[in-house]
């Protein structure tokens, strides 16, 4: 049809229209644009800049929250938003550092331990070579043993890893300054520098330390260990132990503790042992075992309550999580305790062990052992928080993506929990993302209430590291009796670094340390 033949009212028309679909894109650009530049994070931040403070329903304020920015701005930090007025109450309260929450600084060490962390090309046993990260030249790293009561010194030493190194104690409810998080409790230790350490096991099970500077590659590339924390003397029957750290080297190549393939650990027939089971990868994982039934001892390091034999039964394991499972040794031949891809046998020197398929059932702890008190009661809480994980397109610091969401919003725009000391706190954590989330908090251990509205009617379980898979939500409760600022983020350390974090902040504590791209501080 010959355009010449429209009449001039239609022809107004179509150049209206396509005038306001100019302006729309060009209003929608603007947004756009303007999305992407707010996402922009400053240079260096304080962690007490990101996020927005949620009082979940009990005390706090602007004001107060005000002055938790006060010691910020005492750091002689110019960054971010000057806080609001400060009232005199703000003023007045006593806000604290996270540097000085630490051990008696007086009391010697009852264990000492020196780790020297290294760039180094590893090979595991019958793997393959990879560019990694040792520490006294092996990884995992050397096993750190100590007794309940005693006081815990490890000097960290970083030879030559050039993004700086930190160690986080994973589960070990230590002081604040000790929690290992560049930028928030402390600076990355620089190639050439160190930084020690000092907790005391105020905890008994089996717990695990990595770096929390750049974690995701540091940890995939080795510098992580054990840590077997012993009840105090006289308290249990002493049980021959074996840890098994699952670990994924780069390249996929699945181990248990540093080696492919069988491990073995010798133990005499009819005897039990206590295979300590720790998950260091990013990733979910099944365990189960051949040749003999098993009880789940303890999970995260918090012993179970009554926990019943199992058979034909697979035991799931959170990413950062840990299982201690009880195996009795055969009278003939031994057990094998096996996860995809690699195997610890138990049992005498050269007794063969079946190998079998991972059943297809497994513990659900939510149901596992007794009941018991726990010394916590839901109906007190002082503070109820919701921890709603999802996903979203947008910027992230300037960079486009589908990134994660907590509550509704990308990092920084997610909630920072406030607490006080004393408090009991419920949170809520559901997850609708698409993906598994292996949620940690640190410095802290929750007790698991329910799962999508069922009560926990087992074994009290108290965890650090829960897995919350699409659809599912949890409700978990716990005492604040740590001060400090814990990160509480998701242990998928890729989708941390994606900005699944967040963190529980005690009111009046402050950080002197820097996050941010010119800080030398990157936590994931
Ligand atoms: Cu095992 Cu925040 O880490
Ligand atoms: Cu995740």
């Amino acid at each position: 049809m010959p355009p010449s033949r429209t009449d001039p009212a239609t022809s107004r028309w179509a150049w209206f229209a396509r005038r306001l679909a100019v302006v729309v894109a060009a209003i929608a650009l603007a947004g756009v644009g303007w999305a992407w530049w707010a996402s922009i994070l400053p240079g260096t931040y304080s962690a007490m800049d990101v996020g927005v403070p949620d009082y979940g329903g009990g005390p706090g304020s602007a004001a107060l929250h005000a002055g938790a920015h006060g010691g910020r701005t005492a750091d002689g930090a110019a960054a971010g938003a000057a806080p609001a007025a400060v009232t005199g109450t703000a003023n007045d309260l006593a806000t604290m550092s996270v540097i000085d929450l630490v051990a008696d600084p007086g009391r010697p060490a009852d264990v000492r331990v020196e780790l020297v962390a290294r760039s180094e090309r590893i090979t595991p046993d019958g793997g393959e070579p990879f560019d990694g990260f040792t520490l006294n030249g092996e990884s995992p790293g050397p096993a750190i043993r100590a007794t309940e009561g005693q006081l815990v010194e490890v000097v960290l030493r970083n030879d030559d890893v050039p993004d700086g190194v930190t160690l986080h104690w994973h589960g070990v409810d230590v002081p604040a300054a000790m929690d290992g998080v560049a930028g928030v409790t402390q600076d990355a230790v620089r190639a050439g520098d160190s930084f020690t350490y000092r907790f005391v096991a105020e905890q008994s099970g089996t717990f695990w330390y990595h770096s929390h500077q750049a974690s995701h590659p540091q940890v995939v590339g080795g510098l992580f260990g054990a840590v077997i924390l012993e009840p105090a003397a006289g308290t249990t029957d002493a049980v021959a132990d074996v840890v098994a750290a699952i670990h994924t080297y780069p390249g996929g190549q699945r181990t248990l503790n540093g080696a492919t393939g069988d491990g073995h650990h010798r133990a005499e027939p009819g005897g039990t042992v206590r295979v300590r089971l720790i998950n260091t990868d990013s990733t979910p994982t099944s365990a189960w075992v051949t040749g003999s039934a098993f009880r789940v001892l303890a999970i995260d390091g918090q012993d179970l309550h009554g926990p019943g034999e199992v058979e034909g039964r697979a035991v799931e394991l959170t990413a950062g999580a840990r299982a201690d499972l009880e195996v009795r040794v055969p009278v003939e031949g031994a057990v094998r305790v096996q996860v995809p891809g690699a195997s610890l046998i138990v049992g005498p020197d050269g007794a063969q062990a079946d190998t079998s398929s991972a059943p297809r059932e497994s513990v659900d702890v939510l149901a596992y052992g007794e009941p018991a008190d726990t010394g916590i009661d839901p109906a007190d809480a002082d503070r109820t928080f919701t921890y709603d994980i999802g996903r979203l397109p947008g910027f992230l610091d300037g960079l486009p993506g589908y990134w994660w969401t907590i509550n509704g919003g990308i990092l920084p725009a997610v909630p920072m929990y406030m607490v006080d000391e004393g408090d009991i706190v419920v949170m809520r954590i559901a997850n609708n993302s698409g993906e598994v989330h292996p949620m940690h908090l640190h410095g802290h251990h929750l007790l698991v209430l329910s799962r999508d509205g069922q009560p926990s009617t087992g074994s009290p379980w108290w965890v650090d590291s829960l897995d919350v898979e699409h659809g599912e939500s949890y409700e978990v409760a716990f005492t604040a009796d740590n001060p400090g600022i814990w990160m509480d983020h998701c242990h998928n350390l890729p989708h941390a670094s994606e900005g699944l974090m967040t963190h529980l902040a005690y009111t009046g504590i402050t950080t002197p340390f820097r996050l941010g791209r010119d800080s030398g501080n990157d936590p994931e």
